[in-house]
């Protein structure tokens, strides 16, 4: 007998049904505490490969392996019910080739039970994407600023900054939609471009550093609850989680100094909250 859960996760198909519609709230996350508060606000969680540089301390996401992925992917599945849970490819998993794409994408979504991938590029990722849909596997595109490019790019630059760039940026959207993308990140492009681009294709467009007219928006999670070090310019911090952990810290610190922690008359147990 099979045991029906009763909330159901949003697919990739009711996302890309959004188009136009209400805004999609998206943020990454990588761990089953965050999935578990965000899950009741957010319509999908990314694990996004940013957690190399946001949790490992690694200077870029170039060096995150599939086995960190997958690892946190299974956490933020596990911590979540409802929001669809979507894990990044990370570089060096899915450029090489359409099969060996769909064999790393195949291993993320069986070990993790996600319900989508995403991966950089727009133009030159057409046939994998296709490849991968036609298969079973929800993509989730990215385009503009693509981090795992940034030894080709030079720097986590805006993209598009010149209007004569604005053409092979509008051609990745339509090309990523025409090869079955469910929806696309557009990353650090001008306002007016990534305007455009929303009303230049038929999937959703979700916004990073780009415009509030988008059809969602993402933002790592660490960098808008005011916990992460630097954040980029265009990030608002909703939290000032940071410096309450701080001082949490500070406190707990000075009371088993002071010897005041425990209290005596504490038991060890769980206690609701
Ligand atoms: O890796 C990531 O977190 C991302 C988002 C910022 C879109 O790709």
């Amino acid at each position: 007998m099979s045991v029906q859960k009763s909330i159901r996760r949003i697919t990739a198909p009711e996302i890309q049904a959004r188009k136009g519609g209400e805004a999609i709230v998206s943020l990454t996350s990588y761990h089953a505490h965050t999935a578990a508060i965000a899950d009741k606000h957010v319509d999908f969680l990314l694990v996004g490969d940013s957690l190399g540089m946001v949790m490992h301390g690694f200077e870029s996401t170039v060096p995150v392996p599939l086995d960190l992925m997958i690892m946190h992917g299974k956490a933020v599945v596990r911590g979540s019910e409802r929001a669809l849970v979507v894990v990044d490819m990370p570089f060096g998993t899915y450029e090489e080739s359409p099969s060996i794409a769909f064999r790393n994408a195949a291993k993320v979504m069986k070990e993790t039970d996600c319900g989508a991938i995403k991966l950089e590029g727009g133009a030159r990722m057409k046939e994998t994407i296709r490849f991968l849909v036609d298969r079973g596997i929800p993509v989730l595109a990215h385009i503009g600023l693509t981090p795992q490019s940034i030894n080709t790019l030079g720097g986590f630059k805006a993209q598009g900054r010149e209007k004569e760039q604005w053409a092979a940026i509008e051609e990745d959207a339509k090309i990523v939609e025409e090869a079955g993308a469910f929806a696309v990140v557009v990353e650090a492009v001008a306002a007016p471009l990534a305007d455009r681009l929303t009303k230049a294709v038929s999937i959703p467009t979700i916004g990073i550093g780009a415009s509030a007219n988008c059809d969602g928006q993402i933002l790592v999670m660490e960098d808008m609850l005011g916990l992460s070090p630097r954040v980029p310019k265009f990030v608002k911090e909703f939290g000032k989680v940071g410096a309450q952990i701080d001082k949490a810290i500070k406190l707990y610190a000075s009371e088993v100094r002071e010897r005041s922690f425990p209290a005596p008359e504490q038991t060890y147990g769980m206690k609701k909250k």
